[in-house]
């Protein structure tokens, strides 16, 4: 399973409390309008509970950008071309990367990751598909500029973005990670690079809703097992049956959001310190921005990335866009 933005450069204090969590929590829980970064939903359970999310007929994302990467293998090797160095953001995926890798026949495969543990098992086991594959693991924090292992300096790179996760960014967030992308592929020495990067799109709320909020309650159990999560970890005692998982389309900003929200008003604790919910207030726990066709561009363009072309699956759901480094210039 990817590490989809979980920490693995883990800070504890002396109780073996992860500072950062602890900090992002109190932090957040403080604020007039509760709010917890979503990349504290991966820990195993959360991890294990988003490869369920994957698979239910109501998440489509998964599927759409795989049906696209089966597909399109001749289109992605006709404009991406052979003998590059594929340089992955994030530990990569069992389905959607070997696809990747068959269609294009690159010369190295560079995953960059910051939770060392799911970065080594997976390079492993695309070692053991591809034994004639040079594979270079980097363990690092990908928000930031990235040193790429010496032995791939000599080869044109395409970047390799699957899952929207951009998309779980705020804007300016993601223009943030497109630029450090840009730095991390080199796009300032030599040949501009490439990326392929997966959005998914704007639809009928009723189907982005309920991808989000499925009938079997997996969805409601993923957003749920934060507040377990707190609990456990924080010595929290948030009344965990007082809240109920909520996910809302927010057209203004083109998003899903999820809450956790309290059907009753309540009182609790987290790490000593005292906090109340009043009946309905809600705690946000995550953004799923969804893109139209010009929505991306602009995105791209405002991280340093010209599009040169997309694909979406049969049902026009989920887009993959080829993009180029823009090269600098002062003028229009
Ligand atoms: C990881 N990310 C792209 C997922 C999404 O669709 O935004 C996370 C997710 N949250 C609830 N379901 C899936």
């Amino acid at each position: 399973m990817k590490s989809q933005t979980g920490l693995a450069i883990v800070d504890l204090d002396e109780e073996g409390v992860d500072r950062a969590f602890r900090s992002d929590v109190l932090t957040g829980l403080a604020q007039r309008q509760k709010a917890i970064p979503a990349r504290w939903f991966y820990d195993e359970r959360g991890s294990r509970l988003f490869e369920d999310i994957t698979k239910l007929d109501e998440y489509y994302p998964t599927r759409a950008e795989t049906e696209i990467l089966r597909e399109r293998g001749g289109e992605f090797a006709e404009l991406i071309g052979p003998d590059r160095a594929v340089v992955e953001f994030g530990s990569g995926s069992s389905v959607k990367t070997p696809l990747l890798l068959e269609a294009i026949d690159p010369a190295a495969y560079v995953p960059l990751d910051i939770s060392g543990d799911f970065l080594r098992q997976s390079a492993a086991a695309l070692s053991e598909k591809f034994p004639r594959l040079p594979v270079f693991p980097v363990e690092a924090d990908f928000m930031r500029k990235v040193a790429l292992p010496d032995d791939v300096h000599h080869l044109r790179k395409l970047g390799f973005f699957p899952g929207s996760t951009i998309g779980n960014m705020v804007p300016r967030t993601a223009v943030d990670l497109l630029r450090s992308m840009r730095s991390t592929m080199g796009a300032d020495e030599g040949e501009l690079p490439l990326l392929l990067i997966g959005m998914d799109l704007v639809k009928d709320r009723k189907v982005l809703e309920a991808a989000y909020a499925d009938g079997d309650g997996v969805t409601a159990r993923f957003n749920l097992n934060l507040a377990h999560r707190i609990n456990r970890e924080l010595g929290g005692t948030i009344p965990v049956e007082k809240l109920e998982h909520v996910a809302i389309w927010n057209d203004d900003f083109a998003r899903i959001e999820m809450h956790l929200k309290a059907r009753e008003s309540f009182d609790f604790e987290v790490a000593g310190k005292r906090f109340t919910m009043a009946a309905g207030d809600t705690i946000h726990t995550e953004n799923s921005h969804k893109f139209t066709r010009r929505s991306s561009n602009t995105l791209l363009l405002a991280g340093g990335w010209t599009p040169l072309h997309r694909w979406t699956d049969g049902e026009g759901r989920f887009s993959l866009i080829l993009a180029q480094a823009t090269e600098h210039r002062d003028a229009p």
